[in-house]
């Protein structure tokens, strides 16, 4: 069996900007897989570490991002490796040192372009004895990570950071941690994460009160892999999620899902481009992540789910994709936090239904790998969308299915925002003149085979 080590590679900080005109194509048609769950795959390193013995892992996501991941859980003592050939293809094998067992890293954590990344690992890391640096891209380095400071602070760790909160930061963590009860006050499920994880390795039960219900992959795999966690759910939806620490993990063997978040990019480029007819297989659909596909089935978007099923305890199913014409509709800000890195794309979807789309209670975008309102907002208008930016949303009037003009001459500007550049490239096909995105480069932090699956299912 060949072993190899994949080497954390952030291509955006590395190499010149790779800008690319995305132009009308063919209808997509076929058969389709994206990768696997960003998520899913983060958390399947992070526990599969902690846990005591070998845990197994297929369909992980190679992006950027959960190699930064992975390259800190290695620096911390886990061992993690690819086999190429592994019994199901590609597989990873990772041996953990148990919880409490993670070591000082030598050097600083390079989180990338990743939050999620920055935001779990120093949950994790703040009830251990240890002290780390985080850094991170241009993109990254702006994001705030006060939202994770404060609890993990009420426990007891100890962090500097730069201005406002941010990246580089150094985290001291604290052995034995004080467990709390912490009420989110902003519906993030990396803040709901950093503090179970923290919870992990604190004697005494931890306890997160979850008033809009994010998304639950950190519960369902810490329960998975034998943690002593109980939810709650009270009549009006608020979630309390009990975990009792100083937990032994048990490896787990792991079938991650496809990423709802990567279809997204194909499901609205086959509603959009005519004479489509997709199939994408294997796509995640728990409630927690799926919003945008209901959204888009009442905008009037055939969307088909084929052979639901459960895979690694979540549900999931193939999608049958047609071309549709959509109609605008007034997004629920409920179901935001269901969708909430579905924005983007949902926002090209609009730009070409009939009639208006109205989106509120996005706030939390502004916050993300860019400021996805500002930013959407300033490119669909460039590639001759007609948009209102207001204080927590968008507001767009449609073409009624007519092609956008296209960006003309000057790049679309996607700020190392992986969704932005693949939002664009889909906004390119349904265009006269085709769009330009500055910088492609950023794609490769979650789905590196995009722009060859969209070849793929186009015929280019
Ligand atoms: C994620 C949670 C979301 C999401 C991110 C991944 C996770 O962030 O935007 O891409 O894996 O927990 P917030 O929890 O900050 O909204």
């Amino acid at each position: 069996m060949t072993r190899e080590r994949t080497a954390t590679v952030h291509s955006a900080e590395t190499s010149a900007p790779r800008p690319r005109r995305f132009t009308a194509s063919g209808p997509l048609t076929g058969r389709i897989r994206v990768p696997g769950d960003k998520s899913i795959s983060h958390r399947s390193i992070m526990l599969g570490a902690l846990a005591v013995g070998r845990t197994r892992v297929t369909g992980l996501l190679e992006g950027e991002d959960v190699m930064a991941t992975a390259a800190a859980m290695r620096a911390m003592g886990a061992s993690i490796e690819r086999l190429p050939d592994g019994a199901k293809g590609v597989e990873w094998v990772i041996d953990g040192v148990g919880v409490g067992g993670l070591m000082q890293p030598r050097t600083a954590l390079d989180m990338g372009n990743s939050g999620t990344s920055t935001r779990l690992l120093m949950g994790l890391l703040a009830s251990h004895p240890l002290t780390a640096t985080f850094i991170g891209d241009a993109s990254l380095s702006k994001r705030p990570m006060g939202r994770v400071i404060e609890p993990l602070s009420q426990m007891g760790a100890d962090f500097t950071a730069a201005p406002g909160g941010r990246l580089p930061l150094t985290l001291r963590g604290i052995s034995p941690a004080v467990p709390i009860s912490y009420r989110l006050p902003i519906a993030s499920a990396q803040v709901k994460s950093a503090v179970l994880l923290a919870g992990l390795n604190t004697a005494g039960t931890t306890t997160v009160i979850e008033p809009v219900p994010t998304r639950d992959h950190s519960e369902r795999m810490l329960k998975g892999f034998g943690a002593d966690l109980t939810v709650e759910v009270a009549s009006d939806g608020t979630r309390t999620i009990h975990l009792t620490g100083d937990a032994e993990l048990r490896p787990q063997t792991i079938e991650v899902p496809g990423d709802p978040s990567s279809a997204a990019f194909f499901v609205v480029a086959a509603l959009l481009v005519p004479g489509s007819d997709l199939v994408i297989e294997n796509v995640g659909l728990n409630p927690t992540r799926a919003a945008l596909f209901g959204v888009l089935r009442d905008m009037g978007g055939h969307i088909e789910e084929l052979g639901r099923r459960d895979v690694g305890g979540e549900p999931v199913a193939d999608l049958r994709v047609r071309h549709s014409a959509l109609t605008g509709i007034e997004v629920d800000p409920a179901v935001v936090p269901s969708m909430v890195d579905e924005f983007p794309v949902l926002f090209v979807a609009a730009a070409l239904a009939s009639g208006r789309t109205v989106t509120t209670g996005l706030e939390e975008l502004r916050v993300k790998e860019s400021d996805r309102i500002a930013v959407m907002r300033a490119a669909l208008e460039q590639a001759g969308a007609s948009v209102t930016e207001t204080e927590d949303g968008l507001i767009i009037d449609g073409t009624g299915g007519e092609p956008l003009r296209g960006s003309n001459n000057a790049p679309v500007a996607t700020h190392l925002d992986h969704r932005i550049a693949m939002s664009m490239a889909v906004a390119g096909l349904a265009s006269r003149g085709g769009v330009e995105v500055d910088d492609t480069r950023p794609i490769a932090t979650s789905f590196p085979a995009f722009e060859a699956l969209l070849a793929e299912a186009s015929g280019q």
